[in-house]
Protein backbone atom coordinates (compact mmCIF):
# COMPACT_ATOMS: atom_id res chain seq x y z
CA UNK A 1 0.00 0.00 0.00
CA UNK A 2 1.11 3.39 -0.56
CA UNK A 3 2.07 5.84 2.30
CA UNK A 4 3.39 9.33 2.05
CA UNK A 5 4.71 10.53 5.54
CA UNK A 6 7.19 12.38 7.52
CA UNK A 7 10.16 10.74 7.58
CA UNK A 8 11.92 8.99 11.49
CA UNK A 9 15.15 8.10 12.16
CA UNK A 10 14.12 4.35 11.17
CA UNK A 11 14.52 5.79 7.73
CA UNK A 12 18.22 7.28 8.20
CA UNK A 13 19.78 4.64 6.10
CA UNK A 14 17.59 4.86 3.31
CA UNK A 15 17.95 9.15 3.31
CA UNK A 16 21.90 8.41 3.75
CA UNK A 17 21.94 6.62 0.35
CA UNK A 18 19.89 9.53 -1.55
CA UNK A 19 20.83 12.60 0.47
CA UNK A 20 24.71 13.74 0.71
CA UNK A 21 23.79 15.80 3.26
CA UNK A 22 26.01 14.83 6.98
CA UNK A 23 23.68 12.76 9.32
CA UNK A 24 23.57 15.08 12.33
CA UNK A 25 22.25 18.16 9.79
CA UNK A 26 19.67 14.94 8.24
CA UNK A 27 18.74 14.02 11.99
CA UNK A 28 18.25 18.08 12.84
CA UNK A 29 15.31 17.93 9.33
CA UNK A 30 13.71 14.96 10.36
CA UNK A 31 13.20 16.25 13.51
CA UNK A 32 11.66 19.20 12.17
CA UNK A 33 9.62 17.09 10.27
CA UNK A 34 11.28 18.34 6.16
CA UNK A 35 11.35 15.39 5.36
CA UNK A 36 8.85 13.79 3.27
CA UNK A 37 8.88 9.66 1.74
CA UNK A 38 6.57 7.73 0.08
CA UNK A 39 6.93 4.18 0.27
CA UNK A 40 4.78 0.82 -1.18
CA UNK A 41 4.98 -1.62 2.19
CA UNK A 42 8.83 -1.76 2.49
CA UNK A 43 9.78 -0.65 -0.50
CA UNK A 44 11.11 3.55 -1.03
CA UNK A 45 9.62 5.17 -3.65
CA UNK A 46 10.71 8.83 -3.46
CA UNK A 47 12.09 11.09 -1.44
CA UNK A 48 11.58 15.18 -0.65
CA UNK A 49 13.25 17.22 1.94
CA UNK A 50 11.99 21.08 2.00
CA UNK A 51 12.89 23.89 3.79
CA UNK A 52 11.56 28.08 3.74
CA UNK A 53 13.51 30.68 1.97
CA UNK A 54 14.02 33.69 3.92
CA UNK A 55 11.73 31.14 6.25
CA UNK A 56 8.64 32.33 4.87
CA UNK A 57 8.08 30.80 1.08
CA UNK A 58 8.08 26.87 0.93
CA UNK A 59 11.77 25.95 -1.01
CA UNK A 60 12.09 21.88 -2.22
CA UNK A 61 15.32 21.58 -1.51
CA UNK A 62 15.93 18.04 -3.18
CA UNK A 63 13.57 15.64 -4.88
CA UNK A 64 14.57 12.01 -5.23
CA UNK A 65 12.40 9.19 -7.36
CA UNK A 66 13.86 5.72 -7.07
CA UNK A 67 15.30 4.47 -10.67
CA UNK A 68 13.17 1.74 -11.07
CA UNK A 69 10.05 4.07 -10.38
CA UNK A 70 11.14 6.75 -12.71
CA UNK A 71 9.42 7.82 -16.17
CA UNK A 72 5.97 7.01 -14.12
CA UNK A 73 3.54 9.53 -12.35
CA UNK A 74 4.76 9.80 -8.90
CA UNK A 75 6.68 13.10 -10.43
CA UNK A 76 3.35 14.93 -10.62
CA UNK A 77 2.14 12.85 -7.66
CA UNK A 78 5.09 13.99 -5.23
CA UNK A 79 4.73 17.59 -5.86
CA UNK A 80 1.23 17.61 -6.06
CA UNK A 81 1.53 16.75 -2.52
CA UNK A 82 3.24 19.01 -0.97
CA UNK A 83 1.62 21.55 -2.84
CA UNK A 84 -1.71 20.57 -2.08
CA UNK A 85 -0.21 20.78 1.85
CA UNK A 86 1.28 23.98 1.45
CA UNK A 87 -1.84 25.41 -0.16
CA UNK A 88 -3.77 24.08 2.57
CA UNK A 89 -1.34 26.24 5.17
CA UNK A 90 -2.66 29.25 3.42
CA UNK A 91 1.16 30.12 1.25
CA UNK A 92 1.19 31.87 -1.57
CA UNK A 93 4.14 30.78 -3.27
CA UNK A 94 6.38 27.87 -3.71
CA UNK A 95 9.90 27.98 -4.93
CA UNK A 96 12.63 25.13 -5.81
CA UNK A 97 16.42 25.20 -7.73
CA UNK A 98 17.64 22.67 -9.63
CA UNK A 99 21.08 22.27 -11.42
CA UNK A 100 20.93 23.22 -14.78
CA UNK A 101 21.73 20.48 -16.53
CA UNK A 102 19.74 18.17 -14.72
CA UNK A 103 15.67 16.59 -15.75
CA UNK A 104 13.72 17.94 -13.12
CA UNK A 105 13.28 21.57 -14.47
CA UNK A 106 10.64 20.58 -17.34
CA UNK A 107 8.53 18.35 -14.81
CA UNK A 108 8.51 22.01 -12.50
CA UNK A 109 8.17 24.04 -16.01
CA UNK A 110 5.12 21.78 -17.01
CA UNK A 111 3.61 22.07 -13.61
CA UNK A 112 3.70 25.63 -14.37
CA UNK A 113 6.46 27.01 -12.04
CA UNK A 114 7.98 29.85 -13.71
CA UNK A 115 11.72 30.45 -14.01
CA UNK A 116 12.72 33.53 -11.58
CA UNK A 117 16.90 33.85 -11.44
CA UNK A 118 19.55 31.93 -11.96
CA UNK A 119 23.03 31.58 -10.53
CA UNK A 120 26.78 30.76 -11.67
CA UNK A 121 28.39 28.47 -9.18
CA UNK A 122 32.25 28.70 -9.36
CA UNK A 123 33.97 25.30 -9.32
CA UNK A 124 35.43 26.50 -5.18
CA UNK A 125 31.69 26.12 -4.23
CA UNK A 126 30.21 23.29 -6.63
CA UNK A 127 33.03 21.08 -7.45
CA UNK A 128 32.91 21.96 -10.76
CA UNK A 129 31.38 24.91 -12.48
CA UNK A 130 27.54 25.06 -12.41
CA UNK A 131 24.31 26.80 -12.71
CA UNK A 132 21.29 26.46 -10.60
CA UNK A 133 17.84 27.90 -11.87
CA UNK A 134 15.61 28.69 -9.33
CA UNK A 135 11.66 28.30 -9.85
CA UNK A 136 8.39 30.13 -8.71
CA UNK A 137 4.91 28.76 -8.45
CA UNK A 138 2.06 31.07 -7.41
CA UNK A 139 -1.09 29.48 -6.41
CA UNK A 140 -4.20 31.55 -7.76
C1 LIG B 1 14.45 14.22 -11.42
C2 LIG B 1 13.57 13.01 -11.16
C3 LIG B 1 12.85 13.19 -9.80
C4 LIG B 1 12.51 12.98 -12.28
O1 LIG B 1 11.60 11.92 -12.08
P1 LIG B 1 11.19 10.99 -13.31
O2 LIG B 1 10.08 10.10 -12.90
O3 LIG B 1 12.43 10.36 -13.84
O4 LIG B 1 10.64 12.09 -14.34
P2 LIG B 1 10.51 11.91 -15.93
O5 LIG B 1 11.82 11.69 -16.59
O6 LIG B 1 9.43 10.90 -16.17
O7 LIG B 1 10.03 13.33 -16.36
C5 LIG B 1 8.90 13.97 -15.78
C6 LIG B 1 8.23 14.83 -16.82
O8 LIG B 1 9.17 15.77 -17.35
C7 LIG B 1 9.27 15.58 -18.76
N1 LIG B 1 10.66 15.73 -19.24
C8 LIG B 1 11.73 15.05 -18.79
N2 LIG B 1 12.84 15.42 -19.48
C9 LIG B 1 12.42 16.34 -20.39
C10 LIG B 1 13.06 17.10 -21.38
N3 LIG B 1 14.39 16.97 -21.60
N4 LIG B 1 12.34 17.99 -22.10
C11 LIG B 1 11.02 18.13 -21.89
N5 LIG B 1 10.33 17.44 -20.96
C12 LIG B 1 11.03 16.55 -20.22
C13 LIG B 1 8.78 14.17 -19.04
O9 LIG B 1 8.24 14.05 -20.35
C14 LIG B 1 7.72 13.98 -17.96
O10 LIG B 1 6.47 14.51 -18.33
P3 LIG B 1 5.28 13.54 -18.84
O11 LIG B 1 5.06 12.51 -17.75
O12 LIG B 1 4.14 14.50 -19.02
O13 LIG B 1 5.80 12.93 -20.11
C15 LIG B 1 14.35 11.67 -11.17
O14 LIG B 1 14.93 11.50 -12.43
C16 LIG B 1 15.41 11.61 -10.10
O15 LIG B 1 15.13 11.24 -8.96
N6 LIG B 1 16.67 11.99 -10.46
C17 LIG B 1 17.80 11.99 -9.52
C18 LIG B 1 17.73 13.13 -8.51
C19 LIG B 1 17.54 14.50 -9.17
O16 LIG B 1 18.11 14.82 -10.20
N7 LIG B 1 16.71 15.34 -8.52
C20 LIG B 1 16.38 16.66 -9.03
C21 LIG B 1 17.24 17.72 -8.48
S1 LIG B 1 16.73 18.26 -6.88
Amino acid sequence: MLDIHFASIKDIEYIQKVDATNKTRLEKKINLKEILIMTDKEEYIWYLKFSYFWDKIPFMDLVVIEENHRSKWYWSQMIGYREDRMQKEWYKYVMTSTEAWRTAQHFYRKLWYKDIWSLLFSRFVAGEPDQELFLMKTFE
